[in-house]
């Protein structure tokens, strides 16, 4: 094990997310609405209907414009759930808007699990996923728990998409054997 790379991810998570949390309400809702017209055309281009978001926690942009946009289009739209009995695992499950929510024991919220509205990864077409940084490559740094890559790792057919206020991005990410690559990376403007 690597103790300088373990410590550099924990500075630049550190930093990043301080980063993040200090854009002002206005540079949120600006960043989250301007990357609408690029992620509807790389939706359209993949013409995925299934697709899987998350509802924004620390600073992270917000996909919820976004995601309006698309249910008023007829996509179907999912959220990741923290696996009641597995650790590390997400579940995904439908979602609209008038999906009942929660607070999961990260403190990020999630849908309440009714085991009908789940859908197995092999049927998901996209994944949005949050991040804390990117860089050029498309290597993605998360929150530190592992989830999105072992998700990822499971269903190497899901077209992943990281959403990140363009203050994320990085020259060149410190990389970890497990993680996986994002295959594209929307940048939203924060002016
Ligand atoms: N496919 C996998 N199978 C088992 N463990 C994994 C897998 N991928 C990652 N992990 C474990 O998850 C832990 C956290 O990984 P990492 O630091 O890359 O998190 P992250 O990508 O920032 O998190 P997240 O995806 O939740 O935002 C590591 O200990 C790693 O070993
Ligand atoms: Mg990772």
């Amino acid at each position: 094990m690597d103790n300088s790379l373990i410590f550099f991810r924990h500075q630049l998570r550190q930093s990043m997310r301080a980063k993040r949390l200090s854009l002002s309400a206005s540079q949120q809702v600006h960043s989250s609405h301007s990357i609408i017209p690029h992620a509807i055309s790389l939706i359209e281009s993949y013409q995925a209907s299934h697709i899987a978001f998350y509802l924004p926690f620390n600073g992270e942009i917000s996909p919820l414009p976004l995601m309006n946009t698309l249910l008023e289009q007829g996509k179907k739209l999912y959220l990741p759930i923290l696996h009641p009995f597995t650790s590390g695992q997400l579940l995904f499950v439908n979602y609209h808007c008038k999906t009942p929510l929660k607070f999961n024991r990260l403190g990020i919220q999630e849908p309440v699990l009714d085991v009908r509205n789940i859908i197995p990864l092999q049927e998901l077409e996209m994944i949005f996923t949050p991040l804390v940084a990117c860089d050029k490559a498309g290597n993605r740094l998360g929150m530190g728990g592992g989830f999105y890559d072992r998700t990822l790792a499971q269903a190497p057919h899901i077209i992943s998409v990281g959403l990140a206020h363009e203050c994320q991005q990085v020259e060149q990410l410190p990389i970890e054997s497990w993680d996986m690559p994002l295959n594209h990376i929307i940048l939203g403007a924060s002016k």
